[in-house]
């Protein structure tokens, strides 16, 4: 049975006093440089003790106060399941390359999916003090105030985020970054896909594409983006939750143009 509406708002509101908190933590962290190390779970995949400590910080909050909840962590693991109770989705610091080298941009984001549906996506900032919030069907906001997707229409005009790991290989990401170039779009490449969507949400950027994300580096930002009037593709619709997937998200006004341009195989619309 899926549960009510005043339990799914009682969560939301436990995932953005934990996004507050573990973003609190993290900052503070950063900002005093010699207090971790930074690793690498593999090339270019950075990792630093902070990731870790934050994770069991939202791992431990939500659990105590949902203790029948699923919890996936990018650090720590967990099972989805495919049914039965919801399932907490965290990437306790998205932009962890930016975090390790003392680059301000990274987030804490936390998503909540039951039965198929993001429920709940939260992103917090904790450099700028912005937390992107949003509930299915409620609307999404940035620090309170309602957030719009950009009314841009065509692609000459954009500015679109292209997300890059090693996952994909060099040549599936060129060929992504030609074709959107091709288009007269602008491209950039902030290193927090988290982030990235938020920003579509919020109209700061045009779309955010990449040929393979997680589902804790990207399903907060995809109902922030649809919350906000955006588009994005579903990424639920295959092996998104539990193995990643392609995703295109954009402002409402070039879903089509954006969808052809970036032709990623294997994307669900
Ligand atoms: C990565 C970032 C990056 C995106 C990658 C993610 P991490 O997450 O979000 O922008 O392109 O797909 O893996 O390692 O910073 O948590």
């Amino acid at each position: 049975m899926k549960i009510d509406s005043a339990s799914m708002h009682a969560r939301h509101l436990a995932a953005c006093a934990v996004a507050r908190e573990a973003g609190a933590v993290a900052k503070r962290r950063f900002l005093d440089r010699n207090s971790f190390t930074v690793g690498f779970k593999g090339p270019q995949d950075y990792i630093t003790e902070v990731d870790g400590e934050t994770e069991r910080l939202i791992r431990t909050r939500l659990l105590e106060s949902f203790p029948r909840d699923g919890f996936v962590g990018e650090e720590s693991g967990g099972a989805t399941g495919s049914a039965g109770p919801p399932v907490w989705l965290v990437d306790p610091i998205d932009g962890t390359s930016n975090f390790a080298r003392g680059a301000p941009h990274f987030c804490v984001s936390i998503a909540l999916v039951e039965a198929g549906e993001i429920e709940i996506g939260v992103i917090y900032d904790p450099m700028l003090d912005e937390l992107f919030s949003a509930r299915r069907g409620a609307g999404a906001t940035l620090n309170g105030c309602a957030m719009k997707a950009a009314g841009t229409s065509t692609l000459d005009r954009a500015m679109i985020e292209v997300g890059w790991n090693m996952r994909g290989g060099a040549q599936a990401f060129l060929g992504l970054v030609g074709r959107i170039i091709a288009t007269g779009a602008g491209v950039v490449r902030s290193g927090s896909g988290a982030l990235g969507l938020a920003y579509v949400a919020a109209g700061r950027r045009d779309g955010y594409v990449e040929n393979h994300i997680n589902a804790w580096d990207c399903l907060a930002g995809i109902l922030l983006a649809r919350e906000a009037g955006g588009y994005a593709s579903n990424f639920l619709a295959g092996e998104g939750l539990t193995g990643g997937g392609p995703l295109v998200a954009c402002a409402p006004g070039l879903r089509d143009a954006l969808l052809q341009a970036a032709a990623i195989e294997g994307l669900a619309p």
